[in-house]
């Protein structure tokens, strides 16, 4: 959730901090502070607010060659100066930052408060400087410090460590929460996230669980918990500081929505077979025999992540006839699922590091299940821990709210069910469809662009003063809905429900009225007469009707019409209409569009 950054090298560390908060910013944005060392002494500065009040708040003479910095989304405790990071030792010694929680905090700290320690801030992470600290005193190297104090933690972490005994070198650890290495010339950096890295190196190495490494400028040292080194091989990342430039969109929001028509592109290059009418995914790692092999497919993820499972799930029953279906990973394993080796579990992330996927991933493998990963983040924690599976390509994304992932995540999902279904009864001559459909998709999405103006229109008439908003679905149009609703509520703070439209007469009819307007995902298929006799309902208890489909109707107030693509594949591009209207809700309410209230852009604790 929150963002890590550290440097160690010759250059002044304060600004390459600085430059590295920014950028992971969309991470974690209520506080945020930087530690250096230099002459023996640390220096550390910490606000409440954003990385720019930061950065505001040290001053030019603020110097020392190694530091590190951190932007903090708040588990424990209030957004303060205070609970702010670094936090420091009561000695001034040891300075720590922290992603993840210590789930001992208390007793942690009951037991270093009746050794005389004073805690100043309301953190679990603070337990960690005054334990290194004390650790450190016994201990030949800041290494073995950290190593015995973390014997003692039950949670989650990343940290970065800094000791102004030992000016030369950072101490990172990871469990749970991501650390990754940079590395540069005579000089190292260590973030949660390579986007803080990218300016300065594209040369990084991923920590595992339990890893801890020891950073100086001439280069690093990796170790298991049980301080055994280990062998790392640094790996190159294709994506550059341009990926995280807003390129002059006025947020990163409506620059990810724009890039659809690239981005989805991207995720298909290559992967349609003109020949055999089938989809060549060479990360599944599995040959056609074990592809048919599976009976049920089961998909996991958290929010956007899971509405896209759900639309893959229907792809995948649709073009392979394999019963599917998706769960939100933070349930199922808290759930004891069965686990059953006919199924084929896949999850999805665009992070690579949500915690509760993570977690699910990592207790499906222990069963002896076998896990696809459609994930966006190469080397990611949850794409190393899958069997296999289809990286997007999407590029970073910066804002909170999910748009250019979800659509390759579906544009993947229907990649893999054409791959499920020509490996059994889909017909050649459906398999052809699907990947003219496919190829169509990146025009199709630029087409539904154009319209822009006239949903900007659309949704200061409909949400700017709305009570609520309802949208309703069906079938294929159900995740839509929920999409669409997930979207205006993150972004726009208007309260919105998604509905099955064939749910609505079981209760939430009751809400439709002139103040609660309905988005229908009304899409040209068999459930056309059905979904018209809904909006039918809705209009006769004077709902308002902003419909989204392939055709006008005289049943909606307003109509936004999509481009008509294969049945199976619409629910992609009726998704873009409404990721414009949410965007241009929240711009019209004022709201910081690329950081909502209260959210992170990856939940990497439970
Ligand atoms: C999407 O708009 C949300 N910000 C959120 O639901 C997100 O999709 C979810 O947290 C999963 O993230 P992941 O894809 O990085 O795992």
């Amino acid at each position: 959730m929150c963002g890590i950054v550290a440097y160690v090298g010759p250059k002044d560390a304060a600004p390459i901090l600085l430059e590295g908060l920014q950028r992971l910013e969309y991470r974690g944005y209520d506080s945020a502070g930087v530690a250096v060392v230099a002459a023996k002494a640390l220096k550390i500065r910490k606000v409440k607010g954003r990385v720019a009040d930061l950065a505001a708040a040290v001053p030019a003479r603020f110097k020392g060659t190694l530091g590190i910095g951190h932007t903090r989304w708040a588990t424990h405790g209030v957004p303060s100066d205070i609970n702010a990071h670094p936090h420091p030792s009561s000695d001034e010694r040891i300075a720590i930052v922290h992603n993840g929680i210590i789930e001992n905090a208390d007793a942690l700290r009951q037991r270093l408060e009746a050794d005389g320690v004073t805690f100043v801030s309301e953190t679990d992470s603070e337990v960690l400087s005054h334990l290194i600290a004390r650790t450190a005193k016994e201990t030949e190297s800041l290494e073995e410090a950290v190593r015995r104090a973390l014997k003692l933690v039950v949670g989650t972490y990343g940290i970065a460590v800094i000791d102004a005994e030992r000016p030369g070198e950072v101490v990172v650890a990871r469990n749970g929460s991501p650390i990754v290495l940079g590395i540069g010339e005579k000089e190292m950096f260590a973030a949660s996230d390579v986007a803080a890295l990218v300016r300065y190196t594209r040369q990084v190495v991923h920590l595992e669980d339990g890893e801890l490494a020891v950073l100086r400028a001439d280069g690093f040292s990796t170790f298991t918990s049980d301080a055994r080194e280990t062998a790392k091989e640094p790996f190159t990342v294709d994506w550059d500081t341009g990926h995280y430039d807003t390129g002059g969109y006025e947020h990163y929001l409506l620059k990810e929505i724009s890039e659809q028509p690239d981005t989805v592109g991207r995720t298909l290059r290559g992967r349609i077979d003109d020949r055999f009418h089938i989809a060549h995914l060479g990360g599944l790692n599995m040959d056609a025999r074990e592809s048919r092999s599976f009976r049920r497919v089961k998909i996991i993820g958290c929010g956007s992540a899971y509405y896209s499972g759900q639309i893959g799930a229907q792809l995948i029953e649709e073009l392979a006839r394999i019963p599917a279906d998706a769960e939100p990973a933070s349930e199922f394993r808290y759930r004891s699922p069965v686990v059953e080796a006919d199924t084929l579990y896949i999850a999805i992330s665009q992070s690579g590091e949500t915690y509760d996927t993570l977690a699910a991933v990592q207790e499906l493998k222990r069963k002896g299940g076998r896990v696809l990963g459609i994930v966006n983040t190469v080397g990611s924690a949850i794409a190393r821990e899958c069997d296999g599976g289809v990286y997007l390509h999407a590029g970073p994304e910066v804002s909170v709210a999910s748009t250019k992932a979800f659509t390759s995540t579906s544009a993947a999902f229907a990649l893999l069910a054409l791959h499920l279904g020509r490996v059994r009864d889909l017909s050649p001559a459906d398999g052809r469809r699907i990947c003219d459909g496919l190829r169509r998709l990146p025009e199709q999405i630029k087409e539904m662009l154009t319209q822009e103006e006239h949903i900007r229109e659309l949704a200061m008439r409909y949400a700017k003063d709305a009570a609520g908003m309802m949208f309703v679905g069906r079938v294929r149009g159900y995740p839509v809905a929920r999409e669409g609703a997930q979207k205006l509520k993150e972004i726009s703070y208007v309260h919105a429900e998604a509905y099955p439209a064939s749910e609505l007469k079981h209760g939430p009819l009751a809400l439709i009225g002139p103040e609660m307007p309905t988005v229908a995902i009304v899409p040209d298929d068999e459930l056309l007469d059905k979904n018209l006799t809904t909006l039918g309902e809705i209009r006769a208890r004077s709902g308002r009707i902003l419909m989204v489909g392939h055709r006008t109707a005289d049943q909606a107030d307003d109509c936004i019409v999509v481009p008509k693509n294969e049945t199976e594949l619409d629910p992609i591009l009726l998704t873009i209409p409404l990721q414009l209207f949410a965007y241009h809700a929240a711009v019209a309410l004022g709201r910081d569009v690329d950081k909502p209230r209260n959210l992170a852009k990856s939940v990497t604790v439970e």
